[in-house]
C-alpha cells in the first residue's frame, strides 16, 4: 500500500531544508520544522511559511512526519532521532563535502556512498537519497507541471521501492520529473563532481539519465 503523506518532517531548516518546506506548503503539505538549536530560533522562519508550518525538536520533527526529510549534513556520530525515525522513510538531502565534513574514508574509498552510511545509522527506516543535485533556489525556478517539453529531471536512490514511489510522486507534485539511480549504492554516480551534479542547472530525463551513465569512480569532489 502507498505511503498516505499529510505532514512532512523536515530536520534541518537551513538552504535546503526551508525550501523544500516552501515548495511542500505550495502543494498543500503540512510541515514540522526543527535544526540543532531549538525550535525557539525559528520562530522568524515559521511566521514566514506561514499556516501549515510549525517548529519542533528534531525527536518531534521525525515522530510528526509521515515521511521525513533530513536536510542536514552527515555525520559520524549520527546526531538523528533513530527511535523516532524507526519505520519511515527518510528522505537525504546530504552531499559528502570533505572541506565541510572532514574526510571519511569509507566514501573517499569507494567502499560505501555516505547515503549507505546514512542507512546504516537508521537501520529502521527506508533511506532514500533526493533533492542532493538541485540548488535549493531552482527548487521554484526549475519547477514546470508533468508534459512540459524538457522538464527538469531529479534522481533518487533508495534500496526500498516504496520510498522511490514517495519520492517521484513528490519531485512530481513539486514540478520535477524522475530517474531511479537505485540502490544506495549506486547513489555516487549523482553525487558532487560527477557529470549528474555538475548539470544541476538543467537536464532532462534522458540526459539526467545518461549523465548518471557517464560517472565514473576517482573525480574528485568539490
Ligand atoms: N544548499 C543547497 O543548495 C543544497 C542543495 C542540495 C543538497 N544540499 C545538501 O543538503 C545538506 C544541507 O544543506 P544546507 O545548504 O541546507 O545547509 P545549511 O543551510 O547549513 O542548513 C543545515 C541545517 O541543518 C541543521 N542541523 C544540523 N545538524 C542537525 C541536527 N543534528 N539536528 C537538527 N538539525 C540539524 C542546521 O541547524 P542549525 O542552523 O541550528 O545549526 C541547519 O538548519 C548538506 O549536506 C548539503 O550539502 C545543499
Amino acid at each position: 500500500m502507498s505511503t498516505v503523506v499529510k505532514t512532512i518532517g523536515i530536520i534541518g531548516a537551513g538552504e535546503v531544508g526551508s525550501q523544500i518546506a516552501r515548495a511542500a506548503l505550495k502543494v498543500g503539505y503540512d510541515v514540522v520544522l526543527a535544526n540543532s538549536r531549538g525550535p525557539e530560533t525559528l520562530t522568524a522562519l515559521i511566521d514566514e511559511l506561514g499556516p501549515g508550518a510549525r517548529a519542533a525538536t528534531a525527536a518531534a520533527a521525525a515522530a510528526a512526519g509521515d515521511i521525513v526529510v533530513v536536510a542536514a549534513p552527515l555525520t559520524l556520530d549520527n546526531n538523528l532521532p533513530v527511535d523516532e525515525l524507526a519505520g519511515k522513510i527518510v528522505l537525504d538531502t546530504n552531499n559528502y563535502m570533505a572541506w565541510r565534513d572532514g574526510h571519511y574514508p569509507m566514501v573517499d574509498s569507494g567502499e560505501k556512498t555516505e547515503h549507505e552510511l546514512r542507512q546504516e545509522h537508521l537501520p529502521h527506516s527506508k533511506v532514500a537519497k533526493a533533492f542532493t543535485h538541485i540548488q535549493a533556489p531552482r527548487l521554484f525556478l526549475s519547477a514546470s507541471p508533468a508534459g512540459t517539453p524538457r522538464r527538469h529531471a531529479l534522481s533518487v536512490s533508495s534500496d526500498f521501492p516504496e520510498a522511490v514511489e514517495v519520492v517521484t510522486r513528490l519531485y512530481d507534485e513539486f514540478g520535477f520529473d524522475t530517474v531511479d539511480n537505485s540502490p544506495l549504492s549506486e547513489s555516487w554516480r549523482s553525487g558532487p563532481g560527477q557529470p549528474a551534479w555538475n548539470a544541476h542547472a538543467h537536464q532532462t530525463r534522458e540526459e539526467l539519465a545518461a549523465n548518471l551513465a557517464a560517472a565514473k569512480h576517482g573525480i574528485p569532489r568539490p
